[in-house]
Formats: C-alpha cells, structure tokens, sequence
C-alpha cells in the first residue's frame, strides 16, 4: 500500500508532491495545523456529514465485533459550538470559488443554517438540497393516532465561500420525447402581447420576444412547405443543426403552440430524491452512499480540485475523490473511522498525518 506515516510538519510537502492526506485526530486540531502550514484558500469542496445530534450512539459492526463508532450526543449549545468552531476554521481553508456541503437532518440543519448564514453570510447560501433518509422504516401503521410524520430526507446545506463562485449547470442523464406546447402563458406582461397569425391576446403574454417566435413560425413554414414530405420534424432538427425553434398554428386549436425538443438529460434541482443518500456495505453506522458523493464531487468540482472531509467516518467522501481525479484530505477522530477507510482506500497513494 502507498502510505506513508507523515510526521506533523511535513503535509505540505506531502502534498506539494500530489499526496493525499489523511489525518486521525480532532478535526479543529487539522484545521488549524492546515491553516499554519499553508493550505488557507486552497479547498475547492468541502462535503461534512457530522454528528446529528441525534442523541445516539453508533456502531461499527463486522463479521466478527461490533464496537462504539462514535457518540453523537451533546447539549444543544456545545453541538451548535463544536460545529461554528470547525466552520470558522474551515471557511479560511475554501478557496474564493470553493463551496461547502453540510449533510444533517431536522435536529440541527435549522439552527446550522443560521449558523452558516452568520459565518458565510446570508448572500453565499445557495440550496438547501433534500436527500432520502436511510433504511429506517414508517412504523406508524400500527398507530391510531400519532403525533408526527415519519421523517423520511435529510438536508445538505450548500454554501460558497464568496458570491462569485459560479458552477456548471449540473444535469443528470434524462430522456424526454419532443412535444408541442401552448405559447399563450397567463402571466400578464403587455410588452410581450403582439400578432401573430392575425391574433394578438387581450391578457397574459406569449412566451417569446416578437423577433424570436417570427423567426421560428418562418423555420416551421419553410419545414412544412419543403421538407415535412421526406422528415419528421425531429430528424429535420437534428439534420439542421439542432438549433431552430419551431411555432406552428392548427386550425382548431385557440393558441399558437411551440416545439420543445427531445432532451437527453435535465438539469438538477434541490431535491435529489434519485440517488441513494445511505449505504451499509462497510459496517459503519452512519455510512453515505457513493451515489450522493459522486454526484456532490462530479457535479460541483473538476479533475484535480482539492475536495476535504473533516468528519470522513468510512472515507466515502474520499473513495469518490479519489475515482473521480480529485486530490483529497480526510480527517476523522475514531480510531474504527480511520480503519475501515484505509481499507476501502487499498491501493491509493495518500498520507496517513499523525499529529
Ligand atoms: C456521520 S459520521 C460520517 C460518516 C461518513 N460520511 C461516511 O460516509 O461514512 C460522523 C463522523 O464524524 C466523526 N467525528 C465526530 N467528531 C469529530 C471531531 N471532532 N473530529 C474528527 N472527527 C469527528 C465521527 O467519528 C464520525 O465518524
């Protein structure tokens, strides 16, 4: 294996030369010795998924044992304390572009929001992102009455470091037929009513600007006219460059319509309920998916950013770094965390830091 067991002064070199660094002890301890030894501005994603505070205890389980993993249990003002000490230290870590994903659930995201809006300012909140829970099961059909809903999402706060931070529309593969679409909609702007085919509404608005739907009525005209005999629109569009827009009028229909063309993929929004957010293939209680992970890393950062988990547990944050071309640092305070993540990390190159 290609570890190397670096003494406490040395990460900087170990990373200069495109190591890997995971550290095993107190994650502010980390932060802070990052910070002297140079790595401030230099994150460009840091995902955390840490303690709950749920009040419980996790195991890790194997074939053989089952110990404590870690305690998640706190009085509010130490958790909301332990959690602004750790983000004050890692906002100076993110670089100006860099963003920070902060995975909890209903016990604390509210109060950590807060937090962050204090600590980030309110103007770098980008999403809160909705994923599915764990295995847990709705026990509540045994119940006449009860007094909540099952609680079934997490929510990942998304912030950046700095208002310009700017990201690649994230999209996920998606197929949808082309379809016609009414092009009157009721939203009532009078600039955009005007005539087309002798027709121009009293109220709402047609969806294009003017210069725009007159240029795609003449693409459909010139398609209808000379082409429909040898193409379906859609081949036509596709011959064409797949960049014309089409209106066309039917006879019995009260509006003009608008072609939406067939699309390979769509763009994500904030509630991610198509990936698994949960998994349970090393024994560590609290384990996230690869799903989650691939999407947060693939979608938010490009080859070669410096992603960081300072709360790793079983190291999926950096499993996924590591297939994606990312560079990584990982920190987890439990001796078991730091086990099972060497072993899902094999072969990769990285240094284990002792400080
Ligand atoms: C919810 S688990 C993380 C699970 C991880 N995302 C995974 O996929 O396995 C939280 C982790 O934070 C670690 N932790 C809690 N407090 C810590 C601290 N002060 N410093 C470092 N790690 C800490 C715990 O040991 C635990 O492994």
């Amino acid at each position: 294996m290609a570890i190397r067991k670096t003494k406490a002064a040395a990460p900087v070199l170990a990373h200069a030369s495109g190591m890997n660094l995971l550290f095993q002890c107190d994650n502010l301890e980390c932060l802070r010795h990052l910070k002297e030894q140079g790595f401030e501005n230099m994150l460009d994603l840091v995902y955390i998924d840490p303690p709950f505070q749920s009040g419980e205890r996790y195991y890790y389980r194997n074939k053989n044992k089952t110990g404590v993993a870690f305690e998640d249990s706190w009085d509010s003002e130490a958790y909301l304390e332990m959690l602004r000490a750790r983000l004050v230290e890692i906002r100076k870590l993110m670089s100006s572009s860099g963003s920070i994903f902060v995975h909890l659930d209903w016990h604390a995201s509210h109060y950590a929001k807060v937090l962050m809006d204090r600590i980030f300012g309110p103007e770098n909140f980008r999403n809160e992102i909705i994923v599915k829970r764990g295995r847990r099961k709705n026990l509540q059909y045994q119940f006449k009455a009860i007094d909540r809903m099952h609680n079934a999402h997490d929510s990942i706060l998304w912030y950046s470091k700095t208002e310009k931070a700017k990201f690649v529309p994230p999209v996920v593969p998606h197929k949808s037929e082309a379809q016609w679409m009414g092009f009157w909609s009721n939203t009532d702007r009078p600039t955009m009513r005007y005539e087309i085919f002798g027709y121009s509404p009293e109220r709402g608005q047609w969806k294009w600007s003017k210069a725009r739907a007159l240029k795609a009525i003449d693409n459909y005209k010139t398609y209808a006219s000379k082409f429909s005999n040898q193409a379906s629109l859609e081949d036509y569009w596709n011959q064409t460059g797949r960049s014309e827009e089409f209106i066309r009028k039917r006879e019995n229909v009260k509006y003009a319509e608008y072609w939406i063309p067939p699309k390979s993929h769509r763009i994500l929004d904030n509630v991610w309920l198509d990936v698994e957010a949960y998994d349970y293939s090393t024994g560590y209680g609290t384990e996230k998916h690869q799903q989650l992970l691939d999407r947060i890393i693939a979608q938010f950062s490009t080859r070669g950013a410096l992603v960081a988990d300072f709360f790793c547990g079983s190291g999926t944050t950096l499993v996924l770094a590591e297939k994606l071309g990312r560079r990584w640092i990982g920190c987890d305070s439990s001796s078991k965390a730091i086990s099972v993540t060497r072993k899902r990390l094999g072969k990769s190159s990285y240094s284990l830091v002792d400080l």
